[in-house]
């Protein structure tokens, strides 16, 4: 089980986006996300002391313990993910059971440029880049797939958020200057290629931090749950939101309260956005044309309408920032992204678009919101890997 005389290891963890197919992953969807050159680092090294360390480097944070006290220690923050995920790899009983016998002590060092509550899923980096690292470092033998579930897991059990798994799979699955595409039923992966020519994605960070969205996340989880336990009252055979079709919508609709039924008017709609974005990926890698990146920023514009008005996972500052740039004839598609309320608008736009229109478009929003957002272009990396 244990690895011989590993002295250091250093693992990189992306944080990831999402083209498109929010809120898919626990709705029978399938989602497209991709790795990005925002990352955890993490550092580890052995110690001849009988205990392990971590030390969050911009947080100026240490935490040491043993690990066999680890599970009556209370945890908060970075520290429950932690816990979470050594636990959930089953260290701990390693430990206890004599599997683990030259175990000395570790320290883990690690440093973060994934802003935190942007969307950009700082929390996935940070356990699937560990799970990765104790992985690594113990030889458990466990496959990415195994280390994703351990990862979503941990945000379940240990952080209170039913995610789905996409955010672990975009860390772990992630292939340079690629997107992913994940099945949700069935969580098959595979990647593609979109080719962007004369236009970028870019990334705006709103600085608004979605401190609310756990509990309206859960909410949203539930309220879709319910919908389809009713759909199965009334249609059994049913095998998910992707087989329903206009008919039975229209009859589940009319057996939903309005919110439900807004709610799945926008999953369905999703569904169908994502099925358009892989079509024309495909004839994107056939033949690149504007017309179709301008129905690709169609898509990614319609979902953050959906996001505002039916699914409401919006807020005020995001669709601030989402008019006045849609305003410019330059920019072709820009949407919220993530779990939502707050944090980083996805951008399609001609490569002309300069970045001093965007900083007018800045100088408003500052003015009336009092926060300086930042703007990036997306570049799509490998998935956690090992540098050193
Ligand atoms: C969060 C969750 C994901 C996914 C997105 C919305 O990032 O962790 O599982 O549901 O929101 O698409």
């Amino acid at each position: 089980m244990e690895s011989l005389d590993q002295k250091r290891i250093v693992i990189r963890a992306p944080g990831r986006i999402n083209l498109l197919g929010e809120h898919l992953d626990y709705n029978h969807g399938i989602v497209l996300p991709a790795a990005i050159n925002r990352y955890i680092e993490f550092e580890f090294e052995k110690s001849d002391a009988h205990f392990f360390r971590f030390e969050a480097l911009d947080l100026n944070e240490n935490w040491q313990f043993s690990l066999e006290d680890l599970k009556n220690i209370n945890s908060q923050g970075w520290q429950s993910y932690v816990k979470g995920v050594i636990l959930l790899m089953g260290l701990d009983s390693a430990f206890a059971n004599d599997q683990l016998t030259t175990l000395k002590g570790l320290i883990v060092r690690f440093k973060s440029n994934i802003p935190i509550g942007a969307g950009l899923s700082s929390s996935a980096a940070l356990c699937c880049g560990l799970a990765y690292g104790l992985n690594e470092w113990f030889g458990l033998g466990k496959s990415r797939m195994e280390l994703a579930l351990i990862a979503q897991q941990t945000e379940h059990q240990y952080a209170g958020v039913q995610c789905g798994l996409m955010d672990q799979v975009a860390s772990l699955f992630g292939k340079e200057n690629h997107l992913i595409a994940m099945d949700c039923l069935t969580n098959e992966i595979t990647s593609f290629s979109l080719p962007l020519v004369g236009v970028q994605l870019f990334l705006i960070d709103s600085k608004v931090k979605h401190n609310l969205a756990s509990s309206a996340y859960n909410q949203r989880r539930e309220t879709l749950q319910k919908a389809w336990n009713r759909a199965k009252d009334l249609f059994p055979s049913l095998s998910s939101w992707r087989a329903l079709d206009d008919k039975r919508a229209a009859q589940l609709m009319s057996a939903l309260d309005l919110e439900s039924q807004k709610r799945l008017q926008y999953v369905r709609q999703e569904i169908q956005g994502v099925e358009a974005i892989q079509a024309l990926s495909v004839a994107l890698n056939n033949k690149a044309d504007f017309e179709m990146y301008q129905s690709l920023g169609s898509l990614l514009n319609q979902t953050h309408f959906g996001l505002r008005d039916l699914y409401e996972v919006s807020c005020e500052e995001i669709d601030h920032l989402q008019t006045a740039l849609l305003k410019n004839p330059k920019v072709l598609g820009a949407r919220m992204m993530g779990g939502g309320f707050g944090g980083c608008l996805l951008v399609l736009a001609s490569k002309e678009l300069q970045f001093s229109t965007l900083n007018t478009i800045f100088k408003t929003y500052e003015d009336l919101y009092h926060r300086k957002p930042t703007v990036e272009i997306v570049s799509l990396v490998e998935g956690v890997h090992r540098l050193v």
